[in-house]
């Protein structure tokens, strides 16, 4: 690891596609601890069209990997890339931070932090909303006892999907996507960012349209082949005994019911949707039906505005300081194990017992 706390840290970003504008913009600008040397992607000019609205380089994606000053590689490529290029990093000696899911299959997962720690560098994952103020204020509160002891989770993440509006949404309904593996992770990771790791799940789970259509872009009206499932309902059971219930769909038109919710021996905790960084947060002391009213509770941490890169921006710090990144691997494969889990329940027709674990990463000083 080249850094040190006198110096930015040098970021190579590989995937210019839709999610690099604002990763571009927050690490460029807006977090002061890391720079830009350049960005990359197998699409050339998608790279140099980047490179030239934010002024950093436009390489080759193997000289970016390659390149001496380049200390952490930021993995913004569809997920079925997202193991084969950080392996290459890791190999050039490079930190890898990958946009979600950290890997697409346990296996690559495994190999990524195994590599990784025996060539002494660090692995980091998104989502990173929950350094966000909005679920870092949440966990606050449930960590004062706001609600009593937890003793159960909701979470819930309906919609229809990508289509409509993503000019390329091929990979949003191949394995390692999905409702689950795309959006649910944000929910997943929240939890066990929470509440702690989960032991065990089950789940049923079905796909219920086998084609989309594209609805934007130079694609538009082409025909996208449905290769994972769309609608997924699990059970979670977490180490420290809460039972939580997942919903993740692609195939409803009603998204009103997607909520984050914890539950308390004293009381209700609604949290922020945990694909964003803000609020709200509300909370319900004992029963609704008895009087008791839904309160809005003010947030306590900052970066409540798209900050994604705020993971980026973590482990830049945790290389300056010689810590432990927040949004680590190891979070990242726990969350990966989770939802492999939950689809191979599924087909199963069986609990599965999960076989990692991970410490809640630290809170952010507020
Ligand atoms: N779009 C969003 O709103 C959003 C939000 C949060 C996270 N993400 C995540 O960010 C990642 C990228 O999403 P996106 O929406 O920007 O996708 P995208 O399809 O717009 O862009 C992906 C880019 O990666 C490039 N690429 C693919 N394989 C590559 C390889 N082997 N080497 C180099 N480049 C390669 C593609 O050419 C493309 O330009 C995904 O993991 C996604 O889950 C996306």
């Amino acid at each position: 690891m080249a850094a040190n706390a006198s110096k930015n840290v040098r970021i190579g970003i590989v995937g210019a596609g839709v999610i690099s504008e604002i990763y571009l913009e927050n690490l460029t600008t807006r977090f002061g601890n890391t720079t830009v040397v350049g960005i990359a992607d197998l699409l050339v000019e998608r790279a140099r069209d980047r490179a030239k609205n934010f002024g950093v380089g436009a390489f080759s994606v193997d000289e970016l990997i390659q390149h001496p000053d380049v200390d952490i590689i930021v993995n913004l490529t569809i997920p079925a890339a997202h193991a084969e290029i950080a392996l290459a990093a890791i190999n050039a000696g490079k930190s890898a931070y990958n946009e979600k899911p950290l890997a697409i299959s346990r296996e690559d997962g495994r190999k990524l932090l195994e590599t990784a720690a025996a060539k002494g560098v660090l692995v980091g994952s998104a989502p990173d909303t929950f350094l966000g103020g909005g679920l870092q204020s949440a966990r606050a509160y449930i960590d004062e006892g706001i609600i009593g002891e937890p003793v159960a989770v909701s979470a819930f993440m309906l919609g229809h999907g990508m289509e409509a509006w993503h000019p390329d949404p091929y990979f949003f309904f191949q394995p390692g996507a999905g409702p689950l593996f795309d959006v649910g992770v944000y929910y997943v990771q929240a939890m066990a960012s929470i509440l702690g790791p989960v032991k065990r799940v089950t789940s049923i789970a079905r796909a219920s349209f086998p084609e989309r259509t594209v609805g934007s872009g130079p694609k538009k009206g082409d025909t996208v082949p449905v290769n994972t499932p769309t609608h997924i309902v699990g059970a979670l059971e977490f180490e420290s005994g809460i039972v939580g219930s997942l919903g993740t769909s692609f195939d409803l038109w009603e998204t009103s019911n997607s909520t984050l919710v914890v539950y308390g021996s004293e009381g209700t905790l609604r949290l922020p949707d945990p694909n964003t960084f803000g609020g709200p947060i509300q909370f319900l002391k004992g029963d609704s039906r008895r009087g008791q009213k839904w309160k809005d509770l003010p947030l306590t941490y900052g970066n409540t505005e798209n900050s994604r890169g705020l993971g980026v921006w973590d482990m830049a710090n945790a290389m300056q300081k010689g810590e432990k990144p927040r949004a680590s691997g190891e979070l990242g494969y726990h969350v990966l194990d989770v939802m492999t889990a939950v689809l191979e329940s599924a087909v199963e027709g069986r609990h599965i017992t999960i076989e990692s674990t991970v410490e809640r990463p630290d809170a952010l000083p507020q």
